[in-house]
């Protein structure tokens, strides 16, 4: 269009520069608490939806692009093809069978399972190039699966893990405290879900390991203070599903933190699924699980090295005995 015209002298406009694209599969709750965490945050040029439900796939999208005045300029678009997230710089899949109250992580996986199959093939073909970002239910032993259809290596395949755990852990700990949670630094690793395991040895605030700092502070904390936390991080899902049906917004900020930490090489370290094969004493198989891990324009770019105590490698390897038993009888 040449609504504008060029002015004396100028020369043609270089060729554009490669957009940064976003596909978001799925739009239900989950996918669209992050397409539109994304979108607020100026993460992409490009967002493409896909769905298999056309209407409520056009709803969205017709919704999301009414915003245009007060976001950033970012192409919206929506298909029920895969082909439209050709060329995609991340995948984010959320497609799939969601809990009902009370119902575990786990249980949905034999639903989600037929699902991967028909997705990932065609994801992955039309994007060789792109990162997979697997938030789907249960997390870890989907991202397996993407992993082994995908055939990407395994630092282009992340599941969203215990990114979105650790900050309910932050903000329990700081609430408790009266603290800022993004001054808590303080990790969940192992599932998503009810194998997971708080690493309170490592937990600082401001840089002062928090056991000492409650000491220092005269708080009185007792091992089953911190256990009962730990529950409630672990119920947390649960209680909201109960409340209002699903979860959504945290979800929705957790995975915008991978996209921005991943798309923009911030190399920042989140917690994360990956494989975990190798680390802290797993030796069998190769389960996905969520470890420390750093995140760049190439995925994953490494996994760092706490120190953990005897019990919190035990309950590690527990967690990863958890998925593996579950993996081993995929057949993928
Ligand atoms: P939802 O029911 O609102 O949405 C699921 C969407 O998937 C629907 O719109 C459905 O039409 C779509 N879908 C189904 N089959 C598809 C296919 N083949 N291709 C494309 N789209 C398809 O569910 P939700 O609340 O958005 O939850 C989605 C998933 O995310 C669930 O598995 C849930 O357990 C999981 N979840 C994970 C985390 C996490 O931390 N990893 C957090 C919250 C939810
Ligand atoms: C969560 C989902 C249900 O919010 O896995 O933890």
């Amino acid at each position: 269009t040449s609504f504008f015209k060029p002015i004396q002298g100028a020369s043609p406009p270089p060729p554009t520069s490669r957009n940064t694209k976003i596909s978001v599969v799925g739009v239900g709750n989950v996918g669209m608490a992050i397409a539109q965490t994304i979108l607020t945050q100026d993460l992409a040029d490009e967002i493409s939806l896909v769905d298999v439900n056309a209407d409520k796939l056009r709803g969205e999208m017709l919704d999301l692009q009414h915003a245009a005045a007060f976001l950033p300029r970012t192409k919206i678009s929506a298909s029920v093809d895969y082909s439209s997230t050709l060329g995609s710089d991340l995948i984010i899949v959320t497609a799939g069978a969601r809990q009902i109250p009370g119902e575990s992580r786990l249980n949905l996986l034999q639903r989600n399972l037929g699902l991967f199959s028909k997705m990932i093939p065609p994801l992955a073909a039309g994007s060789p190039e792109t990162i997979l970002l697997i938030v789907s239910n249960p997390v870890d032993v989907l991202t397996y699966v993407a992993w082994k259809l995908s055939g990407f290596p395994s630092n282009r395949v992340i599941g969203s893990g215990t990114n979105l755990d650790s900050s309910r852990f932050r903000f329990l700990i700081a609430d408790h405290l009266d603290l800022n949670a993004q001054d808590v630094q303080a990790y969940i690793v192992g599932e998503h879900g009810d194998s997971s395991v708080a690493l309170w040895s490592s937990i600082s605030v401001g840089g002062v390991p928090i056991l000492s700092f409650l000491e220092r502070q005269q708080i009185a904390y007792e091992k089953h203070t911190l256990e009962k936390i730990h529950k409630e991080v672990v119920q947390g899902a649960y209680e909201v599903i109960s409340l209002k049906g699903y979860t959504s917004w945290a979800i929705g900020y957790s995975v915008a933190s991978l996209a921005r930490s991943i798309l923009r090489d911030q190399r920042s370290i989140h917690p994360v699924s990956v494989l975990a094969k190798g680390f802290y004493g797993i030796d069998g198989g190769e389960p996905f699980l969520s470890l420390p891990a750093q995140l760049g324009r190439s995925g994953v770019l490494g996994v760092t090295n706490i120190h953990l105590t005897e019990d919190e490698s035990q309950q590690l390897r527990e967690s990863a005995k958890t998925i593996l038993e579950v993996q081993s009888q995929l057949g993928v």
